[in-house]
């Protein structure tokens, strides 16, 4: 053998036990990575029933998916306290941290620029639920999904169980007996998509059946039962029963009503919730309540693990899973009477 044949040897073997090397090096910290996910969400404030829920269902499945697979699971929830700076910090620590997916309710979900653009740039898988971002910031990247409700849908169900009491028994409901219901109206919240799309929405699914509706009052509460209660007691010191009908965007604001009805003695005005937390379903079967709407906070908390365990596992959302468009999972809905 030649000398500059024996020294192309000896290189040829010095390279491939580099690229051994490298690879197998490259091969273990990858099975290592996958022994265990790290998950971070960021809840827009710890004071929310339906969120509250949705969040317990994602620490039980991880604990289901933990016990399955022997993947371990680090599930951490941060609430922002009702600040946008403060989740956008949040955010940007479990980004440095490493976490391999984040799972974000906006506090304001017109603002999710900050956080879409630290997230691509570290390459980090974005689940958004309940406080939807605008379509352009889900479709801005094909990492980020959006797990809520159809906020129409939701509407327009508790439409009809108002519908459906009035043909059961008109005078029920339309108590002054002159055609028309006259309502008082519990908003959640300004600028969210579920307080503005089910306050237009419940009334005007009213309207298009053919049943004439009259506003007496309409404020927001911020899902919030204290707030609920606080409107309705002045609601019934002004107008006392003119008011029919209580239209609440969630079940904490229509629980925080039946509490001011029990405390003036008043148990013949319908109220109506959205949600189905389980004091709302209590409500409904105490007949407090003319009913509710089932969003499902339990298949929506499970969804965002699914996703998120699933693109991290395998870059894909499991079969399961049925989105709209790509990027968004809806809860299936049901409307809950006694
Ligand atoms: C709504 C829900 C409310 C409240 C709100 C928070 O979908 O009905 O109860 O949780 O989300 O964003
Ligand atoms: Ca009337």
């Amino acid at each position: 053998m030649n000398k500059t044949r024996k020294i192309g040897l000896v290189v040829v073997a010095a390279f491939t036990v580099c690229v051994v090397a490298v690879f197998a090096k490259f091969h273990k910290s990858e099975t290592k990575q996958k022994n265990s996910i790290k998950i971070g969400v960021s809840i827009y404030e710890s004071n929310d029933t339906f969120v509250d829920l949705m969040v317990d269902s994602m620490e039980e499945k991880a604990k289901k998916y933990e016990l399955e697979t022997g993947i371990k699971v680090n599930l951490d929830v941060s609430s922002a306290k009702e600040s946008q700076r403060t989740q956008n910090e949040q955010i940007k620590r479990y980004i440095s941290l490493n976490y391999d997916v984040i799972c974000v309710n906006l506090v304001d979900r017109t603002n999710a620029s900050t956080i879409i653009d630290a997230a691509m740039d570290k390459n980090i898988p974005i689940v958004f639920f309940n406080r939807e971002p605008v379509a352009e910031d889900i479709f801005r990247w094909e990492n980020i999904y959006y797990v809520g409700t159809d906020a129409k849908a939701t509407a327009v169900l508790q439409g009809q169980i108002l519908i459906d009491a009035y043909n059961k028994n008109p005078e029920m409901l339309d108590k002054n007996g002159d055609g028309k219901l006259q309502y008082v109206m519990l908003e959640g919240e300004m600028g969210h998509q579920d307080s503005i799309i089910r306050t237009e929405w419940s009334v005007q699914t009213l309207i298009d059946y053919g049943m004439p509706m009259e506003k007496i009052e309409s404020a927001v509460a911020n899902w919030q039962r204290n707030q609920g209660a606080a409107l309705m007691e002045q609601w019934i010191n002004t107008y006392g029963k003119e008011i029919e009908v209580v239209l609440c965007n969630n079940d904490d604001m229509a629980l925080g009503v039946c509490d001011s009805l029990a405390k003036a003695n008043i148990e013949d005005i319908a109220v109506v919730g959205i949600d189905a937390t389980q004091a709302g379903v209590k409500a409904v079967e105490e007949g407090k309540l003319l009913g509710t709407v089932d969003c499902n906070a339990a298949k929506q908390g499970e969804t965002i693990f699914d996703i998120a365990a699933g693109i991290w596992a395998d870059g894909s959302v499991p079969n399961n899973v049925k989105l709209e468009n790509e990027r968004y999972f809806r809860a299936p809905l049901i409307k809950v009477t006694k």
